[in-house]
């Protein structure tokens, strides 16, 4: 991909080629960097901020003032990046007005270049209204973890023929409806390479096997960040929590010693000025 920031076309134009795509998380202004800097295809500000950088339970609790917060922190991070980020949990679900207000501030005060949002047939005429004013939507079906509580649990997708159809169909009407990609979670590999067949549009997977578009993991859990529960289908590359913990117990150990920071590394006024300030206050000589 050139260093222009890439449009959707040029997303699209990467499954029309048989690039694969690799899209990753970003949350703040570090981690944008990082994944400018490592050239991911995109950057997904994703609602799972609420699991990995704010500590919640599941994804429910994240806000629009956090989705806003949190891109607007990717956007500086990462200025010629592609960004999509998550429309979050009752953003958009209520209503078509709700679903084009709420994706408007994000494109508005977050600057960020999609949206994205978790459903398939229910939210079809969000999804369009969303496409006729503009805002450019990327998809997301397979487990959908703003409804973990009606799915029962996070868990795989598709593993009967009326799962693969039901997810058959949402995606071919996520397409018709005008999305750009869809991310398909935790699906069965087989009925995951057997919806990229049969989508012209980028279809990225996470847990969903290698038969995919392109993929998409969480940075921390990538970076092995995340002290919690890592996904069995993520891949940790590096170990990054325990690389941070280390890096506190020297310093801290350096506190405790002594050894931080060195004497002379800040300037000192001149000993004349000093030996009069010690005299007017009473204190003996140097230390
Ligand atoms: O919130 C998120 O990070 C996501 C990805 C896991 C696809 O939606």
């Amino acid at each position: 991909m050139s260093t222009r920031k890439p449009t959707i076309r040029d997303i699209r134009s990467m499954k029309q080629k048989h690039e694969k795509i690799a899209m990753v998380t970003a949350y703040d202004y570090p981690s944008a960097m990082a994944c400018a800097r490592a050239n991911a295809d995109m950057l997904l500000v994703g609602d799972s901020l609420g699991m990995v950088v704010l500590g919640y339970d599941s994804t429910l609790p994240v806000t629009m003032a956090d989705m806003i917060h949190h891109t607007s922190a990717v956007r500086r991070g990462a200025p010629g990046s592609f960004v999509v980020t998550d429309m979050p949990f009752m953003s958009y679900q209520a209503s078509v007005s709700d679903a084009l207000h709420n994706a408007g501030r994000l494109m508005k005060e977050a600057a960020c270049d999609a949206v994205k949002l978790e459903g398939g047939q229910a939210i079809v005429a969000q999804v369009a209204a969303m496409i006729a004013a503009g805002i450019p939507v990327m998809g997301h079906i397979g487990l959908q973890p703003q409804s973990v509580h009606q799915l029962g649990g996070y868990r795989l997708q598709g593993k009967t023929a009326g799962q693969a159809h039901s997810l058959y169909d949402d995606a071919r009407r996520l397409e018709d409806a005008g999305c750009f990609a869809i991310v398909l979670e935790c699906v069965a590999e087989n009925v995951a390479q057997l919806i990229a067949e049969s989508l012209s549009i980028p279809v990225i997977g996470i847990g969903s096997g290698p038969y995919v578009d392109g993929q998409v993991l969480v940075f921390h859990d990538l970076l092995g960040i995340n002290g919690a529960y890592v996904p069995s289908f993520a891949k940790s590359y590096k170990h990054l929590l325990d690389e941070m913990a280390n890096g506190v117990t020297a310093y801290r150990d350096e506190v405790r010693t002594g050894s931080f920071p060195p004497a002379g590394q800040v300037a000192s006024v001149d000993p004349a000025v000093m030996a009069a300030l010690r005299k007017e206050y009473n204190l003996g000589g140097h230390h």
